[in-house]
């Protein structure tokens, strides 16, 4: 793939990344070797999702260059805070087989939701625990993932380094407009995770406008969702597990929806939303302590 987004540091990535997470992905390290084969070379991983061992095996098995190929990865919520930080940054490293993380995140904003009331202190005092990564090199640059505009300004507030990229729940039935306009506005590239609604059902897969549009242009339902991100300005990280499936994601630069069509995505009804809210709900995970 030759399309590339340009961050605001500078940094070439390319506009579509390959997605590491899913509750039902069994084979990952399998899947990886075949993302990597089909020219994915931008890998979105997490503490959480226990996929950075795979990805980091999958790497160094593919033969390919560590600098040909992008590392983003997140600390989670129970990894907040100075000196954790440091710990989770060691342990991703560790389970990565690397010795720098191109893209690294504050996975969640608030710890404990609605509750959390010292949240902005928090994400600061982790900013700039993950500023000193920077300092340092073994971190290239920050990202944020979940944070809506009140949560991205309140780094932006207190940062020395900006965020690159804000990684959020985004597809056509849940697009956020307000907090990817926020993002664009700051110079801060929104990425979209569950691009695809996750193949919801009667969500993203089955609605009609989808259905029609993916008829109309001859292209599948995924390919179109692609395509509205894309044409949006936003980078999105579909998972896969089947090679076809790769592929049909990468080949989605030959074709444009109209700006109608764009438009009409943009105000479907919601649907697809995976239910998780940044201020609100705090997905019921732990980071596995046996995952060092
Ligand atoms: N920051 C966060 O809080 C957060 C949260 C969730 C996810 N993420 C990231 O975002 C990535 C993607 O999100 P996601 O895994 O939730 O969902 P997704 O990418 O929206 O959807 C994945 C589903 O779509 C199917 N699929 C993929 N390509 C297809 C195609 N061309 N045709 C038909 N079906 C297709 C996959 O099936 P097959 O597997 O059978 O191909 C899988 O069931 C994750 O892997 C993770 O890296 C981040």
């Amino acid at each position: 793939m030759n399309e590339y987004y340009n961050l605001s540091d500078g940094f070439k990535i390319p506009k579509i990344g390959y997605g590491t997470y899913n509750e039902e992905f069994e084979n990952n390290k399998k899947a990886i070797l075949t993302a990597i084969e089909c020219g994915y070379r931008f890998f979105d991983t997490a503490s959480l999702y226990e996929t950075e061992r795979s990805l980091g095996s999958a790497i160094r098995e593919s033969g390919i260059a560590r600098e040909d190929v992008i590392i983003e990865t997140k600390l989670w919520i129970d990894e907040m805070g100075y000196d954790n930080a440091k710990k989770a940054l060691e342990k991703s490293l560790n389970r990565l087989q690397t010795d720098y993380i191109d893209i690294y995140m504050i996975h969640w904003p608030r710890q404990t939701g609605a509750e959390d009331e010292d949240w902005k202190k928090l994400d600061v005092e982790t900013w700039h625990s993950m500023e000193e990564m920077v300092e340092c090199g073994k971190v290239k640059r920050l990202g944020l993932s979940n944070f809506l505009p009140h949560h991205l300004k309140n780094i932006l507030d207190n940062c020395t380094i900006r965020p690159v990229v804000d990684q959020l729940e985004l597809h056509p039935g849940y697009s956020q407009e307000a907090a990817a306009a926020y993002c664009k506005e700051n110079g801060v590239l929104p990425m979209a995770w569950s691009p695809l609604g996750r193949g919801r059902e009667n969500a993203t897969i089955g609605n009609s406008i989808l259905v029609r549009l993916a008829e109309k242009y001859g292209r599948s339902i995924q390919q179109i969702n692609l395509r509205f991100l894309l044409q949006k300005g936003i980078l999105p990280i579909p998972k896969a597990a089947s090679r076809e499936h790769m592929m049909d994601n990468l080949n989605v630069f030959d074709f444009e929806l109209s700006s109608d069509d764009i438009s009409m995505l943009a105000c479907m009804p919601q649907t697809a939303w995976l239910g998780e809210h940044p201020d609100f709900v705090i997905p019921d995970r732990k980071s596995n302590p046996e995952n060092v």
